[in-house]
């Protein structure tokens, strides 16, 4: 998409206009409409044909911030291209300061996967937004802010949707190493071999089964000082689950292909991170496998030992993501000595049945550090609900025969993966997200389409720039 921020000159014929319209605008509108037509709430939506402008309602102005026209900005986005609208202007003298957010809005309404499709719905591929002169460079600057975050998102969305058959941990890895050559950031893969010799435990066992190894992928950004520790950031990427030995049930497993969507959001950030040119040291670990069934699979009753030599009774190979994330967490923490730890995952359905598809849980061992972590969400309009970390979750994961099993049963299911992961991090500051019900969508929503929504990228990238 090729935007331009302008302060008025004649916009090109073809363009379409966005206008964004408050409730006490909306009244004054001319010629008028009613309240039924077009209320300017949140959202609503008024295609004035005759002059080719999309009216988007903004509610009450006192209620206005930067996610109320990220998310207007992608309605308006929607419509356009299902009209077949591929230029528009929008005029955002009213709102200049969060022309970063409309950007992004722009941008993440654009993306489609219709790699596989026959027919291709035509980009937004011209935008000019009208800001006035004395706030054009403030504009622009944020503006190209928001492309960067809107991109980065559409990459994770784009690996996401990639299906089983051809995203596969090697092929992953092989796109992360690509990523590295286009945003120059160092990328390390630890293949199968280098796993097994290094006693990564976890990966190998949920990798065990399939006939497509395990990877583990470091993305590094050297920003900062030589010495500066750096900061963590751990992704699950199961490209395909399908719970292993301890099956899971037909119904929507096909959904299992964005049980990566931990590890795409941590691609995606490091490449927005790389081209900011944070000042900061930032290493991303994506741990990848393929969770299969198969004579050579894991099972229930395994005992394993995971990189930093904890030993972990398997009583559900469906509870594989902190399996894996073990091994990259310990990693982070004694190879890294990461000054903090943050993981996202697709960790357990139990997270969707408490907080529904709206926030992801958050869970972490250090106020300081949750803290901010919150704060970056509150900034990108990602929504963190806390959740807690009683000492009776890690009691119910005690095993009989090991230091921890990877289930706890059903009871506080979300509580309990976190827990588990918690005893990898140690002392190190460490944040846990799980994202099981943000990460993908089945249908289109009225600013995003369906499929992998790439939650967690802006987090991230807000986390690591005020670090
Ligand atoms: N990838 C799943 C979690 C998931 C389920 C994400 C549905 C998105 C939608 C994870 O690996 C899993 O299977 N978790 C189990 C854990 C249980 C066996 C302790 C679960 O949620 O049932
Ligand atoms: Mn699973
Ligand atoms: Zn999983």
């Amino acid at each position: 998409m090729k935007i331009v921020f302008a302060t008025g000159a004649a916009p090109a014929k073809d363009a379409a206009v966005i206008r964004f319209v408050t409730r006490d605008q909306r009244a004054k509108l001319v010629p008028p409409v009613s309240e039924e037509e077009f209320s300017g709430k949140a959202n609503t939506l008024l295609y004035l044909r005759c002059d080719s402008t999309v009216c988007v309602g903004l509610g009450e102005r006192a209620k206005i911030n930067a996610h109320t026209l990220r998310s207007a900005a992608g309605v308006a986005a929607m419509f356009l291209k299902k009209i077949g609208r591929t230029s528009a202007v929008v005029r955002l003298e009213d709102w200049p300061k969060f022309a970063g957010a409309v950007v992004e809005g722009l941008i993440l309404a654009d993306y489609r996967f219709e790699r596989f499709k026959t027919k291709q719905t035509a980009e937004l591929d011209n935008v000019r937004v009208h800001v006035l002169g004395e706030d054009l460079a403030t504009a622009k600057k944020a503006g190209e802010r928001g492309q960067t975050l809107g991109e980065a998102a559409n990459l994770a969305r784009d690996v996401a949707n990639q299906p089983g058959n051809l995203l596969y941990p090697e092929s992953l890895a092989d796109r992360a190493e690509k990523l590295g050559r286009d945003f120059k950031l160092k990328v390390t893969i630890f293949d199968e071999k280098k796993l097994r010799a290094g006693k990564f435990g976890g990966l190998i066992a949920v990798g065990q089964g399939s006939e497509r190894g395990p990877r583990m992928i470091v993305i590094e950004h050297r920003g900062g000082s030589k010495n500066q520790v750096p900061i963590a950031l751990v992704g699950k990427a199961i490209t395909f689950d399908t719970g292993g030995i301890s099956i899971k049930p037909a119904a929507n497993m096909e959904d299992m292909i964005f049980d990566k969507c931990g590890g795409m959001a941590v691609l995606g950030a490091m490449a927005a991170i790389a081209e900011l040119k944070v000042k900061c040291n930032v290493v991303g670990i994506i741990a990848s496998a393929e969770n299969m069934p198969s004579g050579g699979a894991y099972r229930p009753g395994d005992i394993i030992t995971t990189y930093d030599g904890k030993h972990v009774e398997i009583i559900n190979t469906d509870a594989e993501g902190r399996v894996v994330l073990a091994d990259a967490i310990a990693y982070a923490r004694i190879d890294q000595k990461a000054a903090a730890i943050i993981d996202l995952a697709t960790l357990t359905g139990a997270c969707g049945v408490a907080l529904g598809d709206n926030a992801a849980g958050f869970w972490n061992n250090d106020e300081a550090f949750g803290k901010r972590v919150l704060a970056a969400a509150e900034r990108a309009g990602e929504r963190l609900w806390p959740m807690p970390l009683f000492t009776e979750f890690e009691e119910q994961i005690r095993s009989d025969v090991a230091l921890i099993k990877n289930s706890g049963g059903r009871l506080g299911g979300a509580c309990t993966g976190a827990a588990f992961l918690k005893t990898f991090a140690e002392d190190t500051p460490w944040a846990h997200l799980d994202i099981a019900y943000m990460s993908h969508r089945e249908k289109d929503r009225a600013d995003l389409a369906r499929g992998a929504t790439g939650f967690g990228v802006r987090t991230l990238v807000e986390l690591v720039e005020n670090w």
